[in-house]
């Protein structure tokens, strides 16, 4: 099947693939990003999103022409990354759980080498594999394998130091004929410098790669939500959530919005910020009457 536009500017369920990836670098306080994709869908990805000042972050964009391996972002973004390390997470991959956030600073916190995942699934065949001792040692990292060594698929979310750009720049195709990102953590692994970090059965890694996946993805993003009330990767709250902007710039975004569920949500946000402030009133009221 061939589609026109790329599948991050679907949504799952209400609102555009990328989001949720994107949600995670904002999770992870990271808010110098580059979007990188082909040609014809780079245009759009800049119409939906920007330079990212109303979400108080900073976007840019790079055309990959010809689909080189996951690698090549670190080719195509030397520039961007100069001498700061950096965090690869791909537009696919979908992350939700409540210790995402303590989990995303454990990667940031990484000094030296590269932090990678570790998530456990029935089968792994479809991913990178990667194999560890009882200490969490990394013994064997592999991409695809027909038989797995482990049953940890290693999710799209990458951690490295500035050292990626430079392997990177020497990492040999594979029989599929691209710069996998496999290679990478493997010569991070030579150099003894990889760590894998392994994520609970409470955290939500959920696949896009097919229809039944998106689907999949969009029934459990629709569950959460209409349950809890809450919203998974709503970009303009975790924004002011982590104080990217404000309540006024808050008011814009939902007000632009307004006609949709998505904006009412945006906006109820500010009155349950008022709600927060009677709740302390309300509880000091009644301790005042039972004295
Ligand atoms: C890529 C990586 C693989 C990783 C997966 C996660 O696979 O090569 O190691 O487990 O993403 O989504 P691809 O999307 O190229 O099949």
């Amino acid at each position: 099947m061939t589609m026109s536009v790329s599948k991050q500017l679907l949504p799952i369920y209400d609102k555009p693939l990328i989001y949720y990836p994107l949600s995670v670098l904002m999770l992870a306080s990271i808010r110098d990003i580059l979007i990188i994709s082909t040609p014809a869908d780079t245009p759009n990805f800049q119409k939906l999103l920007g330079d990212g000042s109303s979400l108080g972050i900073n976007l840019s964009y790079q055309v990959q022409v010809e689909p080189r391996g996951l690698a090549d972002a670190f080719i195509l973004g030397e520039e961007f990354i100069g001498d700061d390390s950096v965090c690869l997470i791909l537009g696919d991959n979908v992350f939700y759980g409540q210790d995402l956030t303590e989990i995303l600073t454990k990667g940031k916190l990484l000094e030296k080498g590269a932090a990678i995942f570790g998530y456990p699934v029935k089968d792994a065949r479809a991913f990178g594999v990667v194999e560890f001792d009882e200490n969490h040692k990394v013994i064997s990292i592999e991409e695809k394998p027909a038989k797995p060594k482990s049953n940890y698929a290693v999710p799209g979310l990458y951690f490295y130091d500035n050292q990626v750009v430079e392997i990177a720049k020497n990492v040999a195709p594979s029989h599929r004929g691209e710069i996998e990102i496999t290679a990478i953590n493997n010569e991070y692994l030579k150099r003894g410098e990889l760590h894998v970090i392994l994520l609970g059965r409470g955290m939500a890694w959920l696949d896009t790669g097919t229809p039944e996946g998106m689907l999949k993805a969009a029934e459990y993003v629709e569950a959460v939500q209409s349950r809890q009330g809450f919203y998974i990767a709503c970009l303009e709250e975790i924004a002011w959530r982590r104080g990217f902007i404000n309540d006024r710039q808050l008011k814009v975004v939902g007000e632009k919005l307004l006609m949709t569920d998505y904006g009412q949500y945006i906006l109820s946000l500010l009155q349950q910020d008022v709600g927060k402030e009677k709740g302390p009133l309300l509880f000091r009221h009644l301790a005042e009457r039972v004295n």
